[in-house]
């Protein structure tokens, strides 16, 4: 379930972290060549200081750690004395963790759940009376095709945005009364610094046939299998734009099959095994 019309105000003021690199500096710089303000978290805002020479006052650039509660809040409070309300709330800020299940370690498991869903919690309890007090706004929900699918190499990294997209379900049902739509964000590759940043667990040579492979097949791809961030933030963009934004967006073809295909073997499951189902209900 989703908000069914989205209350557009213009300019419009995004909030959105991760504005450094990748999709959420894309996103930051389409927001503001379109007319609308940002405010841009980021752990570190250097990289962002040449964009407000160019859009001044329409960009506030916000030092905050999305695993920093409480810099979390104070980046929103810095955000409404700006630009006294928010539009759009990107929930982009994350990375991943490559290696087989087993293999990566508690610490490498709990920190990268820090940030990608911990991280995201903490923005949304910050920015959630904003918009239910205004009773607008759009949330976008930072997954990607492993919010839906996974294969080796990628488990607990799809651990995260499976955890991001069974929360953003029932928050979708939980707000849409309140006016306030969510959009699952679900990019397949994509060309920025995410590879380069992955955290990588040590190797165990009982995955050298399942989890190396893929690593292999990941590091041979050609630049082709990546799409642009210009394109999955104009992708983004079109959904915040649009009167009837879906829950789930899908950017990247192949992406978008792999996912169809986790889907259908779900169905095929429920289907095959739909006598032992029933059966416990007699
Ligand atoms: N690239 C892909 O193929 C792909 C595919 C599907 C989904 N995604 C998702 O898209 C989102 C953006 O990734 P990207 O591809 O644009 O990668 P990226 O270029 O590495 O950008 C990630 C951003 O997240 C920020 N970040 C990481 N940890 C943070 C923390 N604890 N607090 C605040 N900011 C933090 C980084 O900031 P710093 O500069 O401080 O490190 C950076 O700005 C991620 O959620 C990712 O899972 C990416």
């Amino acid at each position: 379930m989703n908000g069914t019309s989205n209350q557009q105000t213009h300019p419009r003021t995004w909030l959105i972290t991760g504005a450094t690199s990748g999709i959420g500096r894309e996103l930051t710089l389409q927001a503001l060549e379109s007319g609308d303000v940002v405010s841009a978290l980021a752990r570190d805002t250097a990289p962002l200081e040449e964009l407000t020479e160019v859009h001044g006052e329409r960009l506030l650039l916000v030092p905050a750690d999305v695993r920093d509660e409480q810099a979390v809040r104070e980046a929103v409070e810095r955000t409404l004395a700006r630009f006294g309300r928010i539009d759009v709330v990107a929930n982009n800020a994350g990375y991943g963790l490559f290696g087989a299940v087993e293999e990566a370690s508690d610490a490498q498991t709990r920190a990268v759940f820090d940030t990608n869903v911990f991280g995201l919690l903490n923005v949304l309890r910050a920015t959630l009376p904003v918009l239910r007090a205004q009773r607008s706004g759009h949330i976008l929900q930072g997954s990607s095709v492993y919010g839906q699918s996974a294969h080796p190499g990628v488990g607990l990294l799809a651990a995260t945005k499976h955890a991001v997209e069974g929360l953003s379900d029932a928050l979708a049902a939980e707000v849409a009364p309140l006016g306030i739509n969510v959009t699952i964000i679900q990019p397949g590759l994509t060309a920025t610094p995410f590879l380069a940043n992955l955290d990588v667990a040590p190797g165990l040579a009982d995955y050298d046939q399942t989890v190396r492979e893929v690593q292999k097949g990941i590091g041979e791809l050609p630049a082709s299998a990546f799409s642009a961030a210009a394109r999955i933030a104009a992708g983004i963009r079109t959904a915040v734009d649009s009167p009837n934004p879906p829950l789930r967006l899908a950017l990247g073809t192949s992406g978008a099959t792999g996912m169809r295909a986790a889907l259908e073997a779900r169905i095929a499951d429920l289907d095959s095994w739909k006598r032992v189902t029933d059966a416990v209900d007699r």
